[in-house]
């Protein structure tokens, strides 16, 4: 019996290196190892053995059992790598290409303007204030010197809620009020920036939804020159000294006197385009002396203070900066526009 274990272990040991898959393994398992298997076979003669020898052979048999599968682990083992490299060469996968690029996003070219506006006004002395996006009618008109019926309202279609005088601000105006109320009477200097809506048609020159950034000052012996000298120091900041820019008269209800501030179109410089509407300007902010009654609604009295405010369009600006020449691009999400401006 003894010749038979190791003729066994010879021919299986054979076998194994004759095997060359997994599946071929398997069926080996079956017929030197198995249940029904040779080994198992040989070992159904141990009771026919003298007691003295059925230690000796019962111990050599499992040696050789034990040898047998250890070898069969091997040789899988050997024959998954050579499976799995054969598998890879047949998706012909070059791990040796390199990895594709990751898009790493970036920040929105309203989010840049409006930083770089922060930084420009920040540096001047002025804080970032937070207004509500929905107001009142009281907050986005009356208190701003537009009663209920006056025909400067508009300028200023909203959008309404279900809840009766609640609307979402036509501009960052209103926030003017709230700062005031929450400085009076002590000076203040500060910008709302925040979303704006108007309902009215979607254009090239104006959407639905936008931003706006004010800016409001007030204390004692704030002039027109104030005004001036910190728009015209935004201006040349944000576009490069040397270009053009121009005040002009304008009405808005709640300044006296108001202006609008046109720079140079840098499309056509100046000499006038579809853009500029020939003008060669484009217009990129309202501002004013804050109205008496507007300060006196927010808790100023005025005859002893006085401020200006404006109000500007990160759009808009951003519009006239880079020479985009369709607002509509800024909210439309594509990303062709996203990843060029900026
Ligand atoms: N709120 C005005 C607008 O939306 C702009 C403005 C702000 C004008 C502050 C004067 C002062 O058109």
């Amino acid at each position: 019996m003894l010749e038979q274990l190791e003729h066994l272990r010879q021919e299986a040991e054979a076998a194994l290196a004759h095997a060359s898959t997994t599946e071929a393994t398997k069926a080996w398992h079956s017929e030197y190892l198995g249940r029904k298997g040779r080994l198992t076979a040989i070992l159904r003669n141990l009771a026919s053995l003298s007691p003295e020898e059925r230690p000796q052979v019962g111990r050599v048999a499992n040696e050789v059992k034990v040898a047998l599968e250890q070898a069969l682990e091997e040789r899988q083992a050997a024959l998954a790598q050579t499976e799995l490299s054969a598998a890879r060469s047949r998706q012909l996968v070059d791990m040796t290409l390199p990895g594709r690029p990751q898009t790493i996003g970036k920040l929105h070219p309203t989010t840049v303007t409006l930083r770089e506006i922060y930084a420009i006004f920040t540096a001047m002395g002025f804080q970032i204030f937070d207004s509500p996006e929905v107001e009142t009618d009281e907050y986005n008109f009356q208190l701003l010197n537009m009663p209920p019926g006056h025909p400067a309202r508009d300028m200023w279609d909203t959008f309404y809620t279900t809840a009766p005088d609640q609307l979402l601000r036509t501009h960052t105006s209103p926030g003017q009020i709230h700062a005031m109320r929450a400085y009076a009477p002590n000076p203040v200097r500060v910008i709302l920036p925040g979303k704006c809506y108007r309902y009215e048609q979607v254009t090239a020159r104006s959407e639905s939804m936008f931003y706006q950034v004010e800016g409001l000052a007030i204390g004692k012996r704030i002039t027109f020159s104030d005004l001036k000298g910190v728009l015209t120091n935004f201006a040349d900041q944000m576009y490069g000294e040397g270009r053009q820019m121009r005040f002009r008269k304008s009405y808005f209800p709640f300044t006296e006197p108001s202006v609008e501030l046109d720079i140079e179109c840098m499309l056509c410089g100046g000499k006038g385009c579809p853009i500029c509407k020939y003008t060669g300007w484009l217009e990129i902010l309202g501002a004013g002396m804050v109205h008496p009654i507007v300060l006196q609604n927010g808790g100023y009295d005025p005859t002893e203070f006085s401020g200006f405010a404006f109000g500007m369009g990160p759009e808009r600006i951003a519009l006239v900066k880079y020479g985009i020449d369709d607002i509509r691009y800024f909210y439309a999400n594509d990303v062709r526009f996203l990843e060029r401006v900026g």
